[in-house]
């Protein structure tokens, strides 16, 4: 089964209750962290974490694209976020920080930028819950899918990785076929459900679809 992670990034932020009852359907929910260093963005931090974990019967992943990730990870364990993604070019100690993630009992998830080569991963695999593949450069939602994405989803699946390949960035109708057929159990999809021409949770549905190999249509 594929899994769909809705992105908060692009919902209303006076109404993020009204989105999260909007996605219930969805396996997950997805909470991108940006600080205005490591991406030029400001969005959430662990505060509001916390109030979508206490808020939302999924569970909630961080994706942090936030310089020195090993400052906020405890408080956001503590807050109810169950998955969280630091990304390899935010720290020189990606190891320490896996296993500080997994000492809070959390999954651990490592994000690359396009310009990072997977194989860069290759001795940490064995320790990783997820990769997050990013499909368009991080600080921003409504990009266009970068295709050279698919390319890094099949070399870590040829590198033996077994775990949760998650997709982020550009996620539609056409690219989120591709990105499964690749190897990708995850998808993050953020204006695609929110900013469509359409309710979210049709949205969602019909990006289930898509992805499942099923002909994109209205439910
Ligand atoms: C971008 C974020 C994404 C963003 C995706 O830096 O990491 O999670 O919400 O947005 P869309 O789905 O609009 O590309
Ligand atoms: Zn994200």
């Amino acid at each position: 089964m594929i899994r769909i992670h809705p992105s908060l990034l692009s919902a209303d932020p006076l109404h993020l209750g009204d989105a999260l009852t909007a996605v219930s359907a969805a396996d997950g929910i997805h909470l991108d962290l940006m600080d205005g260093h490591f991406v030029p963005t400001f969005t959430f931090g662990p505060w509001l974490a916390a109030a979508v974990c206490r808020a939302s019967q999924l569970p909630v992943e961080a994706h942090l694209m936030v310089s020195n990730p090993e400052r906020h990870l405890e408080a956001l364990a503590r807050g109810g976020v169950r998955q969280l993604i630091v990304h390899q070019e935010a720290t020189a100690h990606l190891h320490r920080l896996v296993s500080e993630i997994h000492r809070l009992e959390a999954r651990a998830g490592v994000a690359i930028n396009p310009g990072t080569p997977v194989e860069t991963l290759v001795d940490l695999l064995g320790e990783l819950d997820l990769v997050l593949v990013m499909s368009v450069d991080p600080g921003w939602g409504g990009q266009a899918f970068w295709p050279g994405a698919l390319a890094k989803v099949r070399r870590l699946r040829q590198m033996g990785f077994p775990g949760e390949i998650e997709l982020d960035g550009g996620m539609d109708e056409t690219s989120a076929p591709k990105v499964v057929a690749a190897g990708a159990t995850t998808l993050v999809a953020g204006s695609y459900i929110f900013e469509g021409d359409d309710l979210p949770a049709r949205r969602l549905a019909a990006l289930r679809r898509a992805a499942e190999g099923a002909p994109a249509g209205r439910s």
